[in-house]
């Protein structure tokens, strides 16, 4: 007996080495960590159960046969976030490069079916080369079934991709359907096809650092939502957003205890906003305001900067901010904008997470650039995903809300559940100088005139009264008192309900 269980540790042993000790030194002197150090720093101390340790490859092409490693290059199972159930895979580069064989992605598919039945989320940890190449068409299909299950299980428990090492081929795909996607700074890469594939197919030269590595896909592609220093920091927050998160769309996100009073009063933000309508402030000092303990976990910061996006908690339940960022873009709606917070809305709302939306936007970005680029068409994702959402929905005007973009920041009319203005609230057509200048074109010659007009605009349109006399906006509040105001807000919609026609599914302009 005493030798069987000598046996198992010993196998255990072995397969905890991977691909042997040479390649472990060699990821550490990349500074990386080990598939199963990323775990142990990933989830709570010992809470990691481990499936398929010792399944192997079944290839017997290229003298594969004679080499079997026990996992074949991927770490999977299940374990607690602050005692929160997880599942996990985490791939490990000392075999075969981390590289997807059809085994490898058996072992995939099988923590993804378990976390879908039992309403977990998944964390895939990927550090990979992408598709087996003495698998051929084996490893092909593997990928593919991962595919359909990230498909399934999207908007039924979150999906969550770290990127850790080289990404190529397939190995992007699976994380490009998932919730979110961490990259670390300087040894991640993202890209389809390598910089030397490149170079032969279009003579463009690039390093693999400029064509996918963390900087390139946080600020230029929005591929991948943060960007982090290294392996232990980006694991730190993957923790810190799952505690924001439910663990499935049955559930709501979690309660945490707080230690912040809900109706904290902050005498400040009556000053937030300047005399000057076009000077801007920076719209986080009211999300950090508002927010228990200040705390706010920003999504995409480095993309799109015109308006922000983020998990804070309000009474210790997490709430989804979309917010205009006046210092960048004066806030202006755009591509870019649009798609960044069409999808952040939607993810909202398939877990089931409220939406607060404070406004101060001039209205949509004119130009050629952003009507060749489709601005019609992204621009509309936005204000599909704000009005399909049935979550409740909280909107703070601050200052500017003028044209299309009045409607598509989570208005009154896009059933908008509390909409409140602050008295330094402009809700109109347009701002009154060019509101003017169309109106009283024949004056245009005569500046008294002009100036006359423009002041008489502004004392009559410029303001939150016209559309609170209509019911468009339900209260004009002080900004001091923001944070109470919309805490209440939130805790009177807990027991909201609201569905939408059934339908297959909606056809949302892509
Ligand atoms: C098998 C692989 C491999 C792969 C790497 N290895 N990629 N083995 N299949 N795809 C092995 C190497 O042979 C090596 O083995 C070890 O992993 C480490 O690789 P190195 O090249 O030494 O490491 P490094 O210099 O850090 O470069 C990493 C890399 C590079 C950038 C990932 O290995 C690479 O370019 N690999 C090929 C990437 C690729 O073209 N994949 C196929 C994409 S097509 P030893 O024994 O020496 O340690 C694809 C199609 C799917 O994925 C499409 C689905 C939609």
């Amino acid at each position: 007996m005493k030798d069987i269980l000598q046996q198992l540790e010993e196998r255990r042993e072995v397969a905890r080495l991977g691909g042997g000790q040479r390649r472990i030194d060699s990821q550490h002197a990349k500074g990386k960590l080990t598939a199963r150090e990323r775990i142990e720093l990933l989830l709570d101390e010992g809470s990691f159960e481990e499936f398929d340790m010792f399944k192997t490859h079944r290839c017997a092409e290229f003298g594969m046969e004679k080499d079997k490693p026990a996992g074949d290059g991927v770490i999977t199972g299940w374990g607690t976030i602050n005692g929160r159930m997880v599942y996990v895979f985490s791939q490990d580069f000392t075999v075969f490069g981390g590289s997807l064989s059809e085994t490898h992605a058996q072992k995939i598919c099988k923590i993804q079916d378990m976390a879908v039945q039992n309403g977990a989320p998944i964390i895939g940890l990927n550090d990979s080369g992408g598709a087996r190449i003495q698998e051929g068409v084996d490893s092909l299909a593997g990928y593919a079934e991962v595919f359909q299950r990230n498909i399934m299980a999207s908007g039924v428990v979150p999906q969550i991709s770290v990127i850790m090492g080289p990404c190529a081929g397939g190995a992007v795909y699976s994380p490009a359907m998932t919730d979110f996607i961490f990259m670390v700074k300087d040894t991640s890469y993202m890209f389809v096809t390598g910089p030397d594939v490149v170079k032969t197919v279009t003579n463009e030269v690039v390093t693999a650092e400029e064509l996918g590595g963390a900087s390139t896909h946080t600020k230029k592609s929005s591929v991948a939502d943060g960007a982090f220093e290294n392996d232990v920091e980006a694991l730190a927050e993957v923790r810190r957003l799952v505690d924001f998160l439910p663990l499935n769309n049955r559930e709501k996100p979690p309660v945490r205890p707080f230690f912040d009073e809900p109706g904290r009063v902050e005498k400040s933000l009556d000053t937030l906003v300047p005399e000057n309508p076009n000077t801007p402030y920076d719209m986080k000092e009211l999300i950090h305001k508002v927010a228990d303990e200040g705390d706010f976990y920003e999504i995409q910061e480095d993309y799109a900067k015109n308006i922000i996006t983020g998990f804070i908690r309000l009474e210790g339940q997490t709430v989804g901010v979309v917010a205009n960022q006046p210092t960048v873009l004066a806030g202006c709606l755009d591509i870019d904008s649009s798609r960044k917070a069409a999808r952040f809305v939607r993810f909202c709302d398939c877990f089931e997470i409220p939406i607060l939306t404070l406004v101060d936007v001039p209205g949509f970005l004119p130009g050629t650039s952003q009507e060749y680029g489709g601005v019609i068409k992204h621009g509309a994702k936005l204000l599909f995903a704000y009005g399909e959402a049935t979550v409740p929905k909280v909107t703070v005007i601050t200052r500017k809300a003028y044209g299309g973009a009045y409607d598509v920041m989570a208005s009154k009319h896009l059933r908008g559940d509390f909409n409140y203005a602050w008295p330094t609230a402009e809700i109109a057509v347009m701002g009154a100088k060019g509101a003017t200048e169309i109106i009283h074109r024949a004056d245009l010659g005569d500046a008294e005139k002009i100036a006359a007009h423009t002041k008489d605009y502004e004392e009559r349109f410029a303001t939150p009264f016209v559309a609170a006399e209509r019911g468009f906006i339900d209260e004009v509040i002080m900004p001091q008192s923001t944070r109470r105001r919309v805490s209440r807000a939130f805790a009177s919609l807990r027991n909201k309900k609201l569905e939408n026609p059934w339908k297959k599914h909606d056809n949302i302009p892509l």
